[in-house]
């Protein structure tokens, strides 16, 4: 299959125009390796990575293609949260149950999870990792760093303003992320909830609106919505829900089961588990935390109390305590391989375009 809109994939040097969502905590070097060398792009969601670890799984990436590949940091001014930290006794009260039920000891301080993005960055500019992309925005001065060490950016936007505002600091591409995605909403920029515009209406309407390339991520499970994608000017897609049910990802096998029951209405969009925004399947952790009256811990101080109990959940395979992220298109999740998904991305996109 050769693919006549080539500007994205020129730009970037892959040959088929699937971008593996950058999924932190569910990509590794094994599944960029594959989907690389499979004609699409790997990439590796990097922001719980510290510098030497990260450092580690980059070589392993390189050791095994030679294809590019992106790798994924959360934007640094979302690591240090401007509100102090203070537990409310609500939310203590149910942590300290869930860690007695567990037969776990007393909770865990609130501490910063993710980063720090600026050594992160150092490490992929050393490496010479050709696409480095950003969650929750990026700065002008980070994009021209990381052009000047000879690597292109990208970065989610959620509306047409914050693709404004990522052409405007000079990004190679901008990933449209409609509210049908799964994981964390990459909104910086107002209320997330005035930022949940489906897939269908944010692609042509960022596309219209900048004159850099556009990626779509959203509710993408098969070759339909690739095709759509293309259909609305989106150069290539980003998925990472699809990619969850590759028996490659490394997820726990009750999150896999969950995802595999799961229909759509059973997501919600939640900010208990991390303290920001983002979209996974409702438990009883999400549920009993959202009865509370009472404000969560601004990001990613939340993330870190749930930090112990969320590794016995996965230990016992209890999903009561795990963040299960998932896109909306879940429903449509299909048990099979990385290699056997890009084939039929790829087949079925020329079957349907033939068709159409
Ligand atoms: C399990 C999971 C983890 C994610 N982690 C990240 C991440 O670390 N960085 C990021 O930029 N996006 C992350 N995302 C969002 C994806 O980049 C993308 O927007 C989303 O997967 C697209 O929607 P889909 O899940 O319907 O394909 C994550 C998504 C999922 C499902």
């Amino acid at each position: 299959m050769t693919w006549r809109n080539r500007g994205l994939l020129d730009q970037f040097g892959i040959q088929h125009p699937v971008l593996l969502a950058p999924m932190a905590g569910a990509t590794n070097a094994d599944m960029v390796i594959r989907v690389s060398n499979a004609g699409g792009m790997g990439g590796l969601g990097a922001a719980g990575l510290k510098p030497d670890k990260l450092r580690q799984v980059v070589r392993e990436i390189k050791a095994g293609t030679e294809l590019p590949f992106q790798v994924n940091l959360f934007a640094a001014d979302t690591e240090h949260p401007a509100t102090p930290a203070v537990i409310g006794p609500g939310l203590r009260d149910r942590l300290e149950g869930y860690h007695r039920e567990m037969g776990l000891q007393e909770l865990p301080e609130p501490r910063g999870l993710f980063g720090p993005a600026m050594e992160q960055l150092t490490v992929l500019l050393e490496e010479q990792v050709p696409v480095i992309s950003f969650h929750f925005g990026v700065d002008q001065a980070t994009v021209a760093r990381i052009h000047a060490a000879g690597a292109q950016v990208i970065c989610s936007a959620t509306t047409v303003a914050e693709a404004r505002t990522l052409a405007a600091a000079g990004v190679d591409a901008i990933i449209a992320q409609g509210a049908e995605a799964g994981g964390h909403r990459g909104t910086f920029q107002g209320d997330y909830s005035d930022a949940l515009i489906g897939t269908l209406a944010l692609v042509p309407q960022i596309k219209d609106a900048v004159n850099v390339p556009v990626i779509a991520a959203g509710g993408i499970m098969d070759a339909r919505g690739l095709v759509a994608a293309l259909a609305l000017g989106a150069s290539a897609v980003q998925m990472g829900t699809a990619f969850l049910g590759c028996r490659e990802t490394p997820i726990t096998e009750a999150w896999r089961q969950q995802l595999f029951s799961t229909e759509a209405d059973q997501l919600v969009v939640t900010r208990v588990l991390s303290g920001k925004p983002a979209r996974g399947i409702r438990n009883r952790y999400i549920t009993e935390l959202e009865a509370l009256d009472e404000p969560m811990l601004p990001y990613p101080l939340q993330y870190s109390l749930s930090g112990v109990l969320r590794a016995r959940a996965q230990a016992q395979n209890n999903p009561d305590f795990l963040a299960m992220w998932s896109g909306q298109g879940i429903g449509l999740l299909q048990e099979t391989t990385i290699e056997a998904l890009m084939t039929d991305l790829v087949t079925g996109a020329r079957r349907l375009i033939s068709e159409l």
